[in-house]
């Protein structure tokens, strides 16, 4: 299917950022993403290209999908996988991250993945370990494999309708201040060529945003107008040191996507969460469920897909050599 060839170009030798992606490497992550969602239904498919190789998983903080969704996609090409936990790891004993650091090092990994509460610190182990670092979460600051996964799937839902990335609206809406999950969307949608608006409560939208290229909007209604894609977040509760809404019953009632708040947008518009979601906070079950204009487990399975691609392309950087 693909070979070294595919990616010839690929310049990042980390995922810490989006902003360590060039066009070309948005495109080509894109293209080998897209192959692998169909190699990935195969199941009976064998795919070694990382035979030999190891990925660690370093979850600092609590993860279903997402350390699953790399452990799978690591094993489907054929490497090994470590998961380090933070329940079972020395950081409960007082190490420190950078401890941590080293002795994973000396293990030479050929992948780390690490998710960590305190922005920055993918990019802080990136320069202390000799292998490639890829961010899945760094406290509020960026989340690129999600963004990645999140334009492969709405690509592919987009070319159903021989419809594309370019050109497109799409609204990010809710607690876009604590959302590493906003962050990496916005410089990627705007990277390929979508108009992004922001929509939340004033307390969840960060003062700056509008000096992100993007427009922002306090209101469900203005703000989804003409929207091609809606992307709903998660309150993220824990991540707010007060009450940064009045209830939830009423947060739902000016924010939560139902039906009604969704006619605002395009006729066919398509909806996005990238989980874990609160049902009756930021969406209505009956939008999330219904899988004619839901993307939701269409995410989880692009997320599968893109993981795969991204471990290739950074296996070829060098890693370990
Ligand atoms: C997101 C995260 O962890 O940032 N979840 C995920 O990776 N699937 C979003 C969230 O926690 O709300």
């Amino acid at each position: 299917m693909h070979n070294a060839h595919s990616i010839i170009g690929f310049s990042a030798r980390h995922l810490l950022s989006v902003t360590d992606l060039n066009r070309i490497d948005i495109d080509l992550l894109l293209s080998l993403g897209e192959s692998y969602l169909d190699l990935s239904v195969q199941k009976d498919s064998k795919n070694s290209v990382l035979a030999g190789k190891t990925l660690v998983n370093l979850f600092f903080e609590n993860s279903t999908r997402t350390e699953k969704s790399f452990e799978l996609a690591a094993r489907r090409l054929g490497a090994h996988v470590i998961n380090m936990s933070i329940a079972q790891s020395s950081t409960s004993k007082g190490e420190t991250l950078l401890d941590t650091a080293a002795t994973l090092n000396a293990m030479s990994p050929d992948l780390l993945v690490i998710r960590h509460g305190a922005s920055g610190a993918p990019a802080l182990l990136a320069q202390k370990v000799s292998c490639a670092v890829i961010n899945a979460g760094d406290g509020t600051h960026e989340h690129p494999t999600q963004a990645l996964l999140d334009a492969l799937c709405l690509q592919q839902a987009l070319a159903q309708d021989g419809r594309q990335l370019d050109g497109i609206r799409i609204a990010i809406c809710g607690d876009i201040m604590h959302s590493r999950v906003a962050r990496s969307n916005i410089h990627l949608l705007k990277q390929l060529g979508c108009e992004v608006r922001l929509i939340g409560p004033p307390t969840l939208l960060p003062t700056d945003a509008d000096r992100w290229g993007v427009e922002v909007f306090n209101d469900m209604k203005t703000g989804l107008e003409g929207c091609d894609a809606v992307m709903m977040l998660r309150l993220q509760i824990e991540r707010m040191g007060g009450a940064f809404v009045p209830s939830k019953r009423e947060y739902f009632h000016f924010y939560g996507l139902d039906r009604e708040k969704l006619d605002y947008a395009r006729d066919g518009a398509f909806v996005m969460h990238p989980g874990p979601m609160n049902r009756g906070v930021e969406i209505s079950s009956d939008i999330a469920d219904d899988p004619e204009i839901s993307l939701v487990t269409k995410q989880v399975e692009a997320g599968v897909a893109m993981r795969m691609a991204i471990l290739y392309a950074l296996s070829l950087q060098g890693g370990n050599t």
